[in-house]
């Protein structure tokens, strides 16, 4: 909740308290909702806000994962649990489109709260100050952007440094022994804070490996996280580096599994020949887990809807105090675990 917020909300509940008061036509402050007359003090004419009261506007990257597509059901089906009413935008992984979203949501008058899951990390300081001025509630969840924290409530999504972090001990693990391994990457849409994040955070573990000195020899980033592009540069990977690769950092499971599916289709043994890393923790990254051919998955928590509408209607009610940021609790997974422990845990996930 945002000091001048807070102030608004204040001098107009004193606002309709002195009408009240000096009005014999004024029957209730706009915030009184019993037939009790109306209280005097500021704060008990404070209309205390429900999920009923809550119109989202829920501005989604896309649905370019399996990843994004639980997150999506989590906002969806947590608004129609709690009652509130989702306005929902698939921004089609274009900046311009979350843009126009934006600015559609903050002139729409039904609208009382904007959550943004942004495609890039940076181009939406003007939106969020015009959103700001509008008096809307914003919460920013799934990745952070690089925009001053007084331009929305709170960030709820994952810390893809401490991500990339361990998929880089992983990594050590997955090749130890092996001195001067090489490893290929294949990056998310680099715009993207989960993309930038992650491969600052994998740099920065492969570098604290014990016993092996890992350098990635190649990396290039798939536009929008397209698996097809993907696995297209898995593919001229293993033209150029022929012979050379004996890791691939993937960005997410998508990515990971396209360049199983390469390395499959150049005689290559995935999990033998070439250990992959990836990151989510989907069904499809559990099922070459369980196969043997996914070394290690890095988990990204997608159900973030309850904590993001319960932050949304906290600054609404005008609490304070609320944390910048809250990281999402995750876990992670290997191949190691076993076939049968892996497919107990598969059955207990949502996504
Ligand atoms: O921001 C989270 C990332 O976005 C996921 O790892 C990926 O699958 C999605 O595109």
């Amino acid at each position: 909740m945002t000091k001048s917020r807070s102030l608004r909300i204040a001098l107009s509940v004193v606002v309709a308290a002195a009408l009240a008061a000096c009005s014999s036509t004024a029957t209730t402050a706009p915030a009184a909702t019993t037939g009790a007359a109306a209280p005097t003090t500021a704060a008990a004419t404070s209309k205390v806000y429900t999920y009923k009261d809550m119109t989202v506007g829920f501005i989604q990257t896309g649905s370019e994962s399996g990843w994004r597509a639980a997150n999506t059901s989590s906002f969806k089906e947590t608004a129609t649990a709690d009652g509130i009413t989702l306005k929902f935008y698939d921004s089609q992984n274009k900046i311009e489109n979350q843009i126009t979203a934006f600015n559609g949501f903050i002139q729409d008058p039904a609208v009382n709260v904007i959550v943004l899951a942004a495609v890039d990390v940076t181009g939406y300081d003007d939106v969020l100050k015009a959103a700001k001025a509008a008096g809307k509630v914003v919460v920013i969840e799934d990745r952070r952007i690089d925009s001053d924290a007084s331009l929305y409530y709170t960030y709820i999504g994952s810390d893809f440094d401490k991500e990339g972090n361990e998929g880089a001990a992983a990594m050590c693990t997955a090749l130890k022994g092996m001195s001067g391994a090489n490893v290929v990457e294949i990056g998310g849409d680099q715009g993207a804070s989960a993309a930038i994040d992650r491969a600052k955070g994998f740099r920065e573990g492969i570098a604290n490996c014990t016993d092996e000195s890992i350098q990635i020899i190649d990396s290039q980033n798939a536009a929008a996280w397209d698996p097809t592009v993907g696995k297209s540069i898995m593919e001229a990977f293993l033209k150029k580096d022929a012979g050379k690769i004996q890791g691939v950092f993937a960005h997410n499971d998508e990515l990971g599994v396209a360049a199983i599916q390469a390395i499959d289709a150049a005689g290559l043994k995935a999990g033998t020949d070439i250990k992959v890393i990836a990151f989510d923790a989907t069904a499809d990254g559990f099922k070459y887990l369980i196969s043997g051919e996914m070394f290690a998955d890095i988990e990204c928590n997608p159900l973030l809807a309850p904590q993001v509408y319960k932050a949304a209607l906290d600054d609404l009610n005008g609490v304070t105090g609320q944390a910048s940021w809250t990281p999402s609790e995750e876990g992670q997974f290997f191949a190691s675990q076993g076939a049968d422990a892996l497919k107990a845990i598969l059955a207990t996930r949502k996504y």
